[in-house]
């Protein structure tokens, strides 16, 4: 892991960038996608009018960024502090919180002030809920340094922490004020963290946009290595995230649909103790996917075609597609079921599942027997033992 070469920071620097406004009345805000925006932050951040900015970060991607950021915000006037945490999932805790939520009152963070989460969706998720609660609301940026925050956790304002009863049950709604997607600071992404945010970017193809789906086909060589295609990917991410965000902001419909996937790839990530070092979120999602595809199919609602080429897709840029793929094992049929039915309301022994007639053809499918579920997921055992 590397901090990007400065003269790698001035080739790049100077294009204007792309604009993807996320419209939701008095909480309207924009998110501009494009490499070297952390070194414009400053003003940028100044023009939503504050006197400080406290920077919540994790330690690792402190360590690489953050001496930048508040250099450019105190060229502009703008008093800063840093709040750093552990990185990884364990801080969305109450302790965590508390800790940052402290931090924001020493660092003298008023009403009028702004909080910059950056990070990944794990500063996202905290930082975002600490704002919401200090003071009653104070407004916050998102800085998204890793994939998956910059496609899909910096917007449409979902914060929050753990419990121990499950993941994000303790949260609240609050939409950043402004977020600033700097592709370049990828550059030092790891390629795993890099991966598994990149199922999401295929996620988005395969809810509503086959067009979409076919560009990652043809251009994800290009997403890995820094080319333009990665700032056209992150962007068309965000207008479809947006899109979705502007028609359902709490997510009392469509907004569902940005869970395709998810309902298995929660199980999977309860099954294997959220330990990272055996699945990542974002690789649970590329099984989830996959066996979203392959449950359609088994239903006979989408062509085998379309699951193959999901499947496909996501192994040829190195993602994880089945249940055998989980280091370690995913378990029994029975316990992913159990563990799907505490994720989701299992209403008379029915799940809400997000399925597909085909790629970029999802729908919100209710009522999904958990007896259909089990035959399948015994079928995948099976087939891969
Ligand atoms: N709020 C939402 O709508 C939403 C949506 C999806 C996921 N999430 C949440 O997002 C979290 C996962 O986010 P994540 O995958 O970004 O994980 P993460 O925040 O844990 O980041 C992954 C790792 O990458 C490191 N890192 C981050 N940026 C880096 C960079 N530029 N260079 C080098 N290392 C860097 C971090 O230190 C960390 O170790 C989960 O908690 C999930 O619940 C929230």
């Amino acid at each position: 892991m590397t901090a990007p070469t400065p003269s790698r920071r001035l080739a790049s620097a100077g294009a204007e960038p792309v604009r993807v406004p996320v419209p939701l009345g008095e909480r309207s805000y924009d998110i501009l996608v494009g490499r070297g925006l952390i070194d414009e932050a400053g003003p940028r951040i100044a023009a939503l009018g504050c006197r400080a900015a406290a920077i919540v970060s994790d330690t690792t991607v402190a360590a690489l960024y953050a001496k930048r950021l508040s250099a450019s915000l105190q060229a502009t006037g703008v008093r800063t502090a840093t709040i750093a945490v552990a990185p990884g999932e364990l801080s969305k805790s109450y302790e965590t919180l508390a800790q940052v939520c402290d931090g924001l009152l020493a660092a003298r963070i008023e009403r009028s002030d702004l909080v910059v989460a950056l990070g990944g969706g794990v500063v996202g998720d905290l930082a975002g809920f600490a704002a919401a609660v200090v003071r009653r609301g104070v407004r916050f940026v998102q800085i998204p340094t890793t994939l998956l925050a910059q496609v899909d956790s910096s917007v449409g304002g979902k914060t929050g922490i753990n419990s121990p009863h499950g993941k994000n049950l303790v949260g609240a709604f609050h939409q950043p004020s402004l977020v600033l997607a700097d592709t370049a600071l990828l550059d030092s992404l790891p390629l795993r963290e890099m991966r598994a945010g990149y199922a999401e970017v295929v996620k988005y193809g395969l809810i509503d946009d086959p067009h979409f789906f076919e560009w990652c086909e043809r251009h994800w060589r290009g997403v890995f290595a820094g080319g333009p295609e990665r700032d056209e990917a992150v962007a068309r991410s965000c207008r479809a995230k947006a899109a979705v965000v502007a028609r359902d902001e709490r997510e009392d419909g469509d907004r569902a649909l940005l869970n395709l996937g998810h309902t298995f790839a929660h199980a999977l990530e309860r099954m294997t103790g959220y330990d990272p070092r055996r699945l990542v979120h974002g690789e649970a999602v590329a099984i989830g996917l996959c066996l979203a595809f392959r449950f359609s199919m088994r239903l006979g609602l989408c062509p085998g075609q379309d699951a193959g080429r999901v499947a496909g897709h996501l192994a040829t840029v190195g993602l994880p597609t089945r249940l055998a793929d989980v280091p370690g094992g995913a378990g029994s049929a029975d316990a992913l079921l159990d563990a799907m039915a505490q994720d989701k309301k299992v209403k008379d022994g029915a799940l809400t599942f997000i399925l597909a007639r085909g790629i970029g053809q999802s729908f919100i499918a209710r009522g999904v027997e958990a007896d259909a579920v089990r035959a399948f997921l015994e079928e995948e055992i099976l087939a891969q033992s």
